[in-house]
């Protein structure tokens, strides 16, 4: 055994192939790499359906780079009109779509890929929710994840920015304003964020650079220290049983098996053709997503001295739009309704990093767990949905088009019912009554 790792090296079988592997692995930890995360990383043998979407996440990310890269080419980040009175940005994209040769393909991946990355997102971190998979030793799984969602929230917002269409210009307008709502620093904060003391060129240039290369890189580093930590503490499965107890002589655990070949080609290769089965079909033949993907207002240049009568965020940060709207009316007014809406809006992404610590059931799995979890988790699902519903709708006509109290009320309840699920979490986690837990995993 040369080097550090624990696994031999490989030998060559005499090939050409062969000998130039050996070559590279006594120079590279390509053979420790390959065991360590793939073919010895031994996985619960009971993973089932809500175990695709991390596979699909990585497939989504790596399209987003790839398309990303192909669109950087051709566009330019300028703020300023061109000859025709066109802003340059918008002109640019309009140039993708039309005259660069597959740009309108690449340009309806990217947009759609932003979409596909939180519904996939949003559903992996639910199966958290499902089999306890942040509860301990995964605590730091779930934190990188959260601060993993934190940047995809950034990385979509600046991108949002750069067709710089009107809902491009006036939803980082609305978001940009916010932060001077924070005390003491806020309104310094607002002017370094935009370069500026409205959105302009220069906030345009600070969001693409933060757009095609900081997010992205800290983003990536987050997702291999996300999969590293799982490999260091082992996956959790439906069970939320520790498969690491029962192990057999040569310490490989009972119920696992070989992350590849059989995840790989056998369960997750199969997902990521039904995924992107799907995810074309959108690119081809529904790319605007009924005005959820790409908003009709955005297919207008940007124009500062024209508001849209109706400034809604793209689908995926409703909920939390929501939250941020929904504290207008409150009775707290010591401190004021905007700061009020802020702290709703940012504590709702914050407070999911304290899970690992609020939830105290002896048990992970909602297989196992009791009544008050599942009533609990449905309503906070569906209030979740509403949220969402609520802050894509215009404020004075919120609820199937009933004026607008019903709505804000509505919102307010959910609101409150969000905060309330996790803070209450340590009393009635503790008290549900749990079912008895299998040793290990049960596979049919
Ligand atoms: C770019 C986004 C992300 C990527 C590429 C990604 C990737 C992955 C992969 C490949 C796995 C292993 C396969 C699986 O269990 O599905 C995984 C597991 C996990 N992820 Fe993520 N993830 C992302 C975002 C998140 C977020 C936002 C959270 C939560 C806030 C999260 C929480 C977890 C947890 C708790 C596990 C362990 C699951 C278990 O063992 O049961 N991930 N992730």
């Amino acid at each position: 055994m040369a080097g550090n790792s624990n696994y031999p090296k490989y030998q060559s079988d005499g090939s050409r192939l062969g000998g130039l592997l050996e070559w590279f692995d006594a120079r590279f930890p390509l053979t420790s790499l390959w065991k360590a995360h793939l073919s010895e990383y031994y996985a619960p043998k009971n993973f089932n359906f809500w175990y695709f979407f991390g596979s699909v996440a990585l497939v989504v990310l790596v399209i987003q780079v790839v398309t990303g890269i192909f669109l950087t080419m051709s566009y330019k980040p300028d703020g300023n009109l061109n000859a025709a009175g066109i802003p340059g940005a918008f002109a640019a994209v309009e140039y993708i779509m039309r005259d660069v040769a597959g740009g309108w393909f690449i340009r309806n991946m990217h947009s759609t890929g932003a979409s596909a990355f939180f519904i996939v997102v949003y559903l992996h971190m639910f199966r958290g929710m499902l089999y306890g998979s942040y509860r301990k030793p995964r605590e730091l799984i779930w934190i990188f994840g959260v601060l993993i969602f934190l940047c995809l929230m950034a990385e979509a917002f600046m991108g949002y920015l750069l067709p710089w269409g009107q809902m491009s210009y006036w939803g980082a307008q609305v978001i940009l304003n916010l932060f001077s709502a924070i005390p003491v620093i806020g309104p310094d904060l607002s002017v370094l964020a935009r370069g500026d003391y409205v959105v302009s060129d220069t906030t345009l240039n600070r969001f693409f650079a933060f757009h095609v290369i900081a997010v992205p890189l800290v983003l990536i580093g987050l997702v291999v220290a996300h999969v590293l930590a799982l490999h260091e503490t082992g996956s959790n499965n439906p069970d939320g049983v520790e498969i690491k107890k029962f192990k057999d002589e040569k310490g490989i655990p009972l119920d696992g098996i070989p992350f590849h070949p059989y995840y790989t080609i056998g369960h997750d290769l199969p997902a990521i053709v039904i995924f992107l089965f799907f995810f074309f079909a959108v690119v081809f033949y529904w790319p605007e997503g009924g005005g959820y993907f790409l908003e009709a207002n955005n297919f207008l240049p940007a124009d500062p001295m024209k508001t849209p009568n109706h400034i809604a965020p793209v689908w995926y940060f409703t909920p939390f739009y929501s939250m941020l709207r929904a504290m207008v009316w409150n009775f707290f007014w010591v401190i004021p309704a905007k700061l009020w809406g802020v702290i709703a809006m940012g504590g709702g992404v914050v407070i999911l990093a304290f899970l690992p610590w609020l939830d105290r059931s002896p048990v992970k799995s909602i297989r196992y767990r009791g009544p008050i979890f599942k009533t609990l988790l449905t309503i906070f699902v569906i209030g979740f949905l509403i949220l969402g519903y609520l802050g894509a709708q215009v404020p004075e006509y919120c609820f199937f088009g009933l004026s607008w109290l019903p709505g804000a009320v509505i919102a307010q309840i959910f609101t409150f019912y969000y905060f309330l699920f996790f803070l209450t979490m340590p009393y009635w986690s503790k008290i549900d009554k749990c079912k008895p837990v299998p040793e290990r995993v049960t596979f049919k």
